[in-house]
């Protein structure tokens, strides 16, 4: 059965690769994104063979008014939501770097995307899921979420504040037949990551930490993305999945 996906954070990235792994599955992808071009661009080239099954809607996550106004229009034209996936997020700027050095509203901000965009799809998403009797939310921390990422304090403190809210859905609504699990990255490739790996220096510094001596594609996050909506994944409940090449086992 066709399901409705709504992705956050859809024209780059892990976003992108999400959103067409549930179109290639013959879903429905309701595609949000701040950038409004973005998707216009994906809908041109990346998404295009998919057509109607797929709706743009610009906004930002960490708007209490955008997100309301973008769940109310997803249900509106696609009558449900079955998947909801919280991938927006950002990094920080240059200066988030060690906790004293960041800025207080570069802090904010990074939290405001991270922690009050997963919130806030949830606290619109929910409702719906309760009416229809169930549904699934897959939220993309980080490794940066059980780990500390040196030079990444707001980013750490935001993938660990995920990981826990993913724990209070699992436990608050699985009754409810939500199920609600974290994917935690390592190392992807994708435009947030580029500047580094671009870099051969850092690359290989990088890889080095890395056991298995490669950087992940947006299409394994994709890959995990797509099995923990699926029924597959049924008993899987309030986890946070590692996929780090090795990075977290040593
Ligand atoms: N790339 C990695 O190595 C990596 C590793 C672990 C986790 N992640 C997580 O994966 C997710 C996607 O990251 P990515 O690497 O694809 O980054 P990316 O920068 O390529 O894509 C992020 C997308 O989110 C959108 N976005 C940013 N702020 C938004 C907002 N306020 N509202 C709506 N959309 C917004 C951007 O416009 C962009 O299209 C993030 O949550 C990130 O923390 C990435």
């Amino acid at each position: 059965m066709s399901r409705v996906v709504v992705v956050t954070g859809a024209a780059s990235g892990n976003g992108q690769a999400i959103a067409h792994r549930f179109l290639d599955h013959g879903d429905r992808v309701a595609a949000v994104d701040l950038s409004a071009e973005g998707l216009a661009a994906r809908s041109q080239d990346d998404w295009a063979a998919h057509g109607d099954r797929v709706l743009c809607l610009p906004g930002d996550v960490a708007s209490e008014a955008d997100m309301e106004r973008i769940i109310d229009r997803v249900v509106e034209h696609f009558g449900r939501i079955d998947v909801l996936v919280n991938n927006a997020g950002i990094a920080g700027n240059p200066e988030a770097t060690v906790l004293h050095a960041t800025p207080i509203g570069e802090f904010d901000r990074v939290i405001a995307v991270n922690v009050r965009g997963v919130f806030l799809g949830c606290r619109n998403a929910i409702p719906v899921m309760l009416e229809q009797g169930g549904g699934v939310i897959v939220n993309i921390a980080s490794v940066a979420g059980l780990v500390a990422f040196p030079g990444r304090a707001a980013y750490t403190a935001s993938k660990g504040a995920v990981i826990q809210l993913t724990r209070s859905i699992a436990a608050d609504y699985a009754h409810a037949g939500i199920r609600c699990n974290a994917l935690c990255p390592g190392m992807i490739e994708t435009p947030m990551t580029q500047w580094r790996l671009d870099n051969p220096d850092l690359r290989r510094q990088v890889l080095d930490r890395i056991p298995q001596n490669e950087i992940g594609i947006a299409n394994d996050v994709a890959s995990v993305v797509l099995f923990l909506a699926g029924t597959d994944a049924r008993y899987f409940n309030g986890a946070a999945l590692v996929m780090d090449g090795g990075y977290t086992a040593i």
